[in-house]
């Protein structure tokens, strides 16, 4: 690897398998230095051993759980130590927040099937809810408050979040919601910790009702919806940078029980394109694949 000062780094979270993993070989292949994370160390190491043998150099591997603050603070200081700043952040961990009860997926065809064929055999609760709510989004968040102070030492600062079209306002059914999340030059991470909060407390005493909150894939939906919005924010405070969303497409890999219809080549390149915005390109927005979308 080169001098430190010269490098770009990026750092993609999630990034054992799928959409993840993709992205990291996308940004090898332009040239960008490499820190894929993974929760689990051998998954990890695997797969940083598969870029490798097929030709990548200027790839290392690091411990990650977005849910666990220990665990970011490692990264931290590793990154901080190897290359003094970062370049790119690509929030790209996530989880469904269900089960599928468990004969469902016997005699499941998921090339004929979409995800919301499943509808009927997901199970929701309480538990993973939070669990999803936890990576999807304050995962996010906490990897953005870690990591901006190093961003800000790069020339190009970029963060990707990986959002989904189920992010987008038309999901929550409540117009008393949707308009706060609506109005970004006012919404604040208090505010919208308060409506997390509240979404958590009706899932917790089953009064996730259809007027207010998405009725099924409840929290992946709602946890998807405050990426998008604290997007957002993120945007307003921190105006050199290019901060946006993106969903990637509906694309074939675990968290879609492998339904989807996209390759994860196709499905990185929203995120990818992203990463690599020139400078003065847009921030605060909400790309479809790799077209400019609204957040509605
Ligand atoms: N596929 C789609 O159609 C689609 C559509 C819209 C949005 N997205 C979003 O795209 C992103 C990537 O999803 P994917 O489709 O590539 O799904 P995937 O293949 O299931 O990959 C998800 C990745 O997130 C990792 N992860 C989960 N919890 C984590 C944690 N606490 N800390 C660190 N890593 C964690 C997983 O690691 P393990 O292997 O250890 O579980 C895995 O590497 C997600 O944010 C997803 O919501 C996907």
């Amino acid at each position: 690897m080169g001098d430190a000062c010269t490098l770009r780094i990026a750092l993609v979270t999630g990034a054992n398998k799928g959409i993840g993993l993709e992205i990291c070989r996308q940004l090898l292949e332009k040239g960008i230095t490499v820190v894929l994370t993974a929760r689990d160390e051998t998954r990890g190491k695997t797969a940083v051993r598969k870029l490798r043998d097929g030709g990548a150099k200027d790839v290392v591997f690091h411990q990650l759980d977005v849910a666990d603050p220990a665990s970011i603070a490692s990264l931290k200081e590793f990154i901080q130590h190897q290359f003094q700043k970062l370049d790119i952040l690509v929030n790209n961990a996530g989880v469904s927040g269900i089960e599928l009860e468990a004969e469902a997926l016997s005699g499941f065809n998921k090339k004929e099937n979409h995800l919301e064929s499943l509808v009927p055999v997901m199970i929701q609760q309480h538990e993973k809810a939070k669990e999803c709510i936890n990576i999807n989004f304050y995962g996010t968040k906490r990897m953005c408050e870690a990591f901006i102070p190093l961003l800000q030492l790069s020339q190009s600062p970029r963060i990707v979040n990986l959002t989904s079209v189920y992010g987008k306002l038309k999901v929550i059914p409540s117009e008393t919601i949707k308009r706060e999340l609506r109005d970004a030059d006012n919404l604040t991470d208090g505010r919208l910790d308060n409506i997390i909060s509240s979404f958590l407390d009706d899932f917790r005493t089953n009064n996730v009702l259809k007027d207010t909150w998405p009725t099924d894939l409840s929290a992946y939906k709602f946890s998807k919806v405050a990426v998008s919005a604290y997007t957002r924010i993120l945007a307003r405070k921190h105006e050199k940078m290019c901060i946006n969303c993106v969903h990637p497409g509906y694309v074939i890999t675990d968290i879609t029980w492998n339904t989807g219809k996209l390759t994860v080549e196709e499905g990185a390149k929203g995120p990818v394109m992203l990463a690599l915005l020139p400078d003065g390109g847009p921030s605060g927005q909400f790309y479809f694949e790799t077209t400019l979308s609204s957040f509605e």
